[in-house]
């Protein structure tokens, strides 16, 4: 086991009608004029928008209004942001959304806090002094942005998505009310599930460090997540399931199921990213298509925890070697998949890829990784390529 830092320092509000909290909340984080940051319309529709534009109404709150955070949102939208927080004098930023509209309103937090170039912390140059505090209401449970430090942006010239990591990104509040996340289309809702397993299983399928209580933690987490996709793929109007959900995707990436071990993998995401980055695909969508290929390519090395998370989290009967009760796990795993209607390749995540594309993803991977990556197994380029490969 190895020593930790654990800094979850957000205020959760978490319930019904919890985002009526709002104007209260910025208050109390010393908020006096606002930009509300949204995405592709979604909460204008909902009608969220009003409801929390009159509640800083009534309040006295101040706000201005920046939506068109896209899924897989975009650097030149956050210069944008940047400019018109400076222009307004505005002190506090809040997102109204999911992990888009959360990314690039820390990435317009980081820009204003800091001199030069914000992409410069997403392309690893330097790192960030401050940030705009930032409040959230979350509309869709998936990547726990609202509790994470990492923001992902996705730079337009040379479709290059990046994350950047920084105790500075943390939102000082999240408001989670579950009703707020039933107009999902079905789609959305199991790519969240999907994100949220895999944070999980990102920091559990390691050779570093591991502690019981951590895998007790996230073995919890991944069975509750599974079972209630299911609920939700039938009943998405499942209040309690619909919590469930959003309480462990917060908890999936706010550090916890992580403590004590090296870090995790994370190799799934940054391939995911690459796919994310030239196509324009769901995350979660993107991280099933990958997963099964990279867990066929890496379980050997990694054959104790692969065992166990079958065993432990997808039920497998303890029968055979260890080699085939992990692969039944992987391949368990890929059966929830199916039953939650997500890709278990490229071509069922409806993306035509050429080789040479593997070829750049891989190689832009690589760059990113600085090298090669992976704790399950490290990988290099040519690993990376030849994932991809098995993915197609
Ligand atoms: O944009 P709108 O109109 O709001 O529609 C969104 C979008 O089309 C829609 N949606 C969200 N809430 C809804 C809703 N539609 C109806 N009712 C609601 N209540 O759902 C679609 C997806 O929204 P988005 O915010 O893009 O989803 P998600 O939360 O999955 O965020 C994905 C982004 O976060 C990054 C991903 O790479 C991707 O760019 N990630 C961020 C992380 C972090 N900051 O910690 C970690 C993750 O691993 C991930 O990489
Ligand atoms: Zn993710």
């Amino acid at each position: 086991m190895f020593g930790f830092k654990y800094y979850t320092p957000t205020k959760v509000v978490f319930g019904k009608n919890t985002e009526l909290k709002v104007a209260e909340l910025i208050k109390e984080f010393k908020g006096t004029k606002v930009l509300i940051h949204y995405g592709g319309g979604s909460v204008v529709r909902s009608g969220l928008l009003k409801r929390v534009t009159d509640t800083l109404d009534a309040a006295g709150i101040a706000h201005v209004v920046l939506g068109g955070a896209v899924p897989n949102p975009h650097l030149s939208l956050v210069y944008e942001g940047i400019e018109l927080v400076k222009k307004e004098g505005i002190d506090f930023l809040l997102a109204v959304g999911g992990g888009s509209a959360i990314d690039s309103a820390k990435a317009i937090g980081y820009g204003v806090a800091n001199e030069g170039d914000v992409w410069d912390f997403y392309d690893y140059k330097r790192q960030a002094e401050g940030a705009l505090p930032l409040g959230v209401i979350l509309t869709i449970a998936a990547t726990g942005s609202e509790m994470s430090d990492s923001s992902v942006i996705t730079k337009e010239e040379g479709l290059v998505k990046r994350g950047y990591s920084s105790d500075f990104g943390r939102p000082k509040f999240a408001i989670m009310n579950p009703e707020l996340t039933m107009t999902l289309p079905d789609y959305q809702t199991a790519c969240g599930c999907t994100d949220i397993m895999m944070h999980t299983m990102e920091r559990y399928f390691t050779n570093g460090g591991n502690m019981e209580i951590t895998d007790a933690l996230a073995e919890g987490l991944l069975k509750t997540v599974k079972k209630n996709a299911l609920i939700l793929a039938k009943d998405p109007k499942n209040y309690d399931a619909r919590a469930e959900v959003m309480w462990a995707g917060s908890l999936a990436h706010n550090g916890l199921t992580g403590c004590g071990n090296d870090g995790g993998d994370w190799m799934t995401h940054k391939l995911e990213h690459e796919l994310g980055g030239l196509y324009d695909v769901a995350h979660g969508a993107g991280l099933a298509a990958i997963w099964g290929s990279w867990a066929r390519y890496v379980y050997k090395n990694c054959l104790h925890r692969f065992k166990k998370f079958a065993l432990n989290v997808m039920e497998v009967e303890a029968i055979g070697t260890d080699e085939e009760i992990a692969l039944k796990g992987i391949e368990a795993m890929e059966d929830f998949y199916r039953e939650i209607k997500m890709p278990t390749n490229l071509r069922e995540l409806g993306v035509k890829v050429t080789e040479e594309d593997l070829e750049i993803m891989a190689h832009k991977c690589a760059v990113g990784v600085g090298g090669a990556m992976g704790s399950a197994l490290l990988l290099k380029e040519e690993d990376m390529l030849k994932i991809f490969e098995m993915s197609m």
